[in-house]
């Protein structure tokens, strides 16, 4: 046995445990897309997709990627260097216009938008200062800088959604350059960040904020711009990052901010330089949603917002705890492995997918069911959800909290 293969077989020992208990909760290979989904040969409402304003599956949308493929196939062959087309180049102009930033790139995923945009604006002079409940992208963006030789910037985490441990971060900063990155809504949590509040401190101290509005594009402000819009901060935001993956319908990176700035980036992002250019089906998909947000981004905003409501109100009622939730992510937390591996398994043989979170995914003691309520779940899938969840929330002990006691498996 080499190194390696010893090191996959220690390091998959939770994966084999779980396996074996037929309660593997990952990977699970769809039949079709979409909300109402198949799986296995069956119908399963999924409750854990990212398609906020239900989008995704619209004829209009297919239809402009099929026409698309007629044109330019699925690939470009190439990085957009040599590989950009007046799709890309037109969609940049709209998006910047309609978010309201000065310039726009896409990038082939949000992933590579935020790792190469922290790579390029980081230098010795640079701190990075950094929500501690940050996404992967954000965490692997400041480790790439922070592991490039002799240019590594200084690195600072602040509490959660907490402007004064921001405050104390920019305060004590030691490089003159600070760059802080923070997310519009937590996906874990559900919970969003006090934007106003962080554009005064970074005001103040003389720092650039960079907010990754990936969970905000579509569900947060009247049009769905995002949090900016909701706060009233239009034009205190130095730079935005955002995807195409939850609302837009597909895949790829946005990064708006100034003119410069995002040249900048265009020409120093090794994740958008180095990688293949955004096939145009997905650009063709996201600019027919754009017209979509565009011409009745109020009444679909809206009707999420109306949807989330009605769940959140009889999640409660039916004594679930949400968490620090506040939007249309509402974690139900089980607070034990063995209870959101059980409830994900109970649920999905009735038809119902939310995705267990645990360890290491989220902190031991806050393991929870993703719930993303989205504009394309109907009044039935709620209520169905709701009753499942009632039924084997109880038999697991989640609306009690009660401890499971011991099972014949150990965990
Ligand atoms: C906050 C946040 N940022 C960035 C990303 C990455 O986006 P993409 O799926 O486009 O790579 C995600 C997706 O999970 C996310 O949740």
């Amino acid at each position: 046995m080499s190194w390696v293969d010893e090191k996959a077989y220690n390091g998959l020992a939770l994966v084999r445990q779980v396996r074996e208990q037929q309660v593997y909760p990952h990977f699970r290979p769809y039949e079709t897309g979409g909300v109402h989904a198949t799986l296995y040969g069956k119908p399963v409402v999924n409750f854990s997709s990212n398609d906020y304003l239900g989008l995704t599956m619209h004829p209009k949308v297919k239809e402009a990627a099929k026409r698309a493929v007629e044109r330019f196939a699925c690939g470009l062959s190439s990085s957009r260097v040599q590989a950009t087309t007046t799709a890309h180049i037109e969609l940049e102009e709209r998006l910047a216009k309609w978010f309201g930033w000065e310039s726009c790139l896409l990038f082939t995923t949000g992933y590579q938008a935020m790792v190469g945009t922290i790579q390029s604006l980081s230098d010795r002079d640079t701190t990075l200062v950094l929500d501690n409940l940050s996404h992967a992208c954000i965490l692997d963006g400041t480790f790439l800088a922070a592991g490039v030789p002799v240019q590594s910037p200084e690195v600072r985490y602040f509490n959660h959604n907490s402007a004064k441990s921001l405050e104390r971060c920019l305060k004590t900063r030691e490089r003159k350059n600070a760059l802080v990155l923070m997310e519009g809504i937590y996906s874990l949590d559900g919970d969003r960040a006090p934007l106003k509040d962080f554009v005064e401190v970074c005001e103040r101290y003389d720092a650039v904020l960079l907010c990754d509005d990936a969970h905000g594009t579509g569900t947060l402000g009247k049009h769905g711009k995002g949090l900016t819009e909701e706060s009233g901060m239009e034009g205190r935001v130095p730079i935005m990052i955002s995807t195409f993956s939850k609302t837009f319908g597909g895949i790829g990176g946005i990064l708006l901010g100034k003119a410069d700035v995002v040249d900048y980036v265009k020409h120093n992002a090794r994740a958008f330089l180095f990688s293949a250019t955004l096939p145009v089906p997905i650009v063709a998909a996201a600019s027919t949603i754009l017209d979509m947000m565009e011409a009745e981004g109020p009444a679909l905003v809206q009707e999420l917002h109306e949807k989330s409501a009605y769940m959140r109100k009889c999640l409660l009622q039916l004594g679930f705890d949400l968490g620090k939730s506040d939007t249309h992510i509402m974690p139900v937390m089980c607070r034990d492995q063995r209870k959101a591996l059980f409830m994900h398994v109970a649920l999905l043989e009735s038809g119902v997918n939310m995705v267990p979170i645990t360890y290491p995914g989220c902190k031991e003691g806050e393991e929870r069911l993703r719930l993303n309520v989205t504009r394309g779940h109907t009044k039935e899938d709620m209520d169905q959800a709701l009753e499942l969840l009632d039924t084997y929330g109880k038999v697991f002990y989640v609306q009690s909290g009660e401890d499971l006691g011991p099972m014949e498996t150990s965990w």
